[in-house]
């Protein structure tokens, strides 16, 4: 296999920046959709929000660095449709990455509790009604985009470990 024809890797920065928001989203889906089961354990919340953020920041930064430096080619052998599939999936991982946080955002800008970053600073909250016409579109939004990324997780994944348990090729490890 020649290089370029699948066994480049992505590089240090795109498959740091890849694994650290993945972690951090799938934290963020748990604890969105137990925070009320949670309550009486932890209030996990406020670090629902500055995670969140955190996201929002280091994606922006990953969208320019994905930009500025192309994906590595996939396999030869990737049929046509899956390669579809694949730049399918990863754009709307991109819409989410950063869909989430601004609905999140939107959402506890229209609630009377307090939005900071870890404890560190105040962060400013968009001008919108509490239960007016944006708080209810960005609410639903939430919702709906974590259950969408639920269901895209488990599609990336189930094709990662195809990739590597079944196809034995190399695009898990270009990640890794
Ligand atoms: C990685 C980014 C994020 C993910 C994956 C995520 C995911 C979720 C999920 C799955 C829920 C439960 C939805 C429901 O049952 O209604 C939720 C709720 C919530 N999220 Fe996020 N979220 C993210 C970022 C944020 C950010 C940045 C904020 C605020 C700054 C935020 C604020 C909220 C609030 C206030 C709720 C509670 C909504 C309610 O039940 O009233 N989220 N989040
Ligand atoms: C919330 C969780 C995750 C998100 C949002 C996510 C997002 C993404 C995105 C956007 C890409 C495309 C990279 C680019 O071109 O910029 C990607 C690639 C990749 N991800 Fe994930 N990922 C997640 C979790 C995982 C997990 C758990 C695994 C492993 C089991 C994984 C394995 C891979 C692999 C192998 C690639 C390279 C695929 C290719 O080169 O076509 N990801 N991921």
């Amino acid at each position: 296999m020649t290089a370029g024809a699948g066994t480049e890797r992505y590089n240090a920065v795109a498959r740091t920046l890849h694994w650290v928001i993945a972690v951090v989203i799938i934290g963020n889906i748990i604890g969105g959709f137990f925070h009320d089961a949670l309550e009486d354990v932890v209030n996990v919340m406020p670090l629902h929000k500055s995670f969140g953020l955190t996201v929002l920041a280091l994606s922006l930064m990953r969208l320019v660095w994905r930009v500025m430096n192309p994906a590595p080619p996939l396999p030869a052998h990737t049929p046509a449709w899956e390669k579809g599939a694949a730049h399918l999936t990863h754009a709307l991982f991109y819409v989410l990455m950063i869909g989430l946080p601004m609905t999140g955002w939107l959402v506890s800008s229209g609630s009377k509790y307090p939005l900071n970053f870890f404890g560190l600073f105040d962060v400013p909250k968009f001008g919108i009604t509490p239960d007016g016409a944006i708080d209810g579109f960005a609410h639903e939004a939430h919702e709906i985009m974590g259950w969408v990324a639920v269901f895209l997780i488990v599609l990336h994944v189930g094709a990662a470990l195809r990739h590597h348990f079944v196809l034995k090729d190399n695009v898990l490890r270009r990640m890794a």
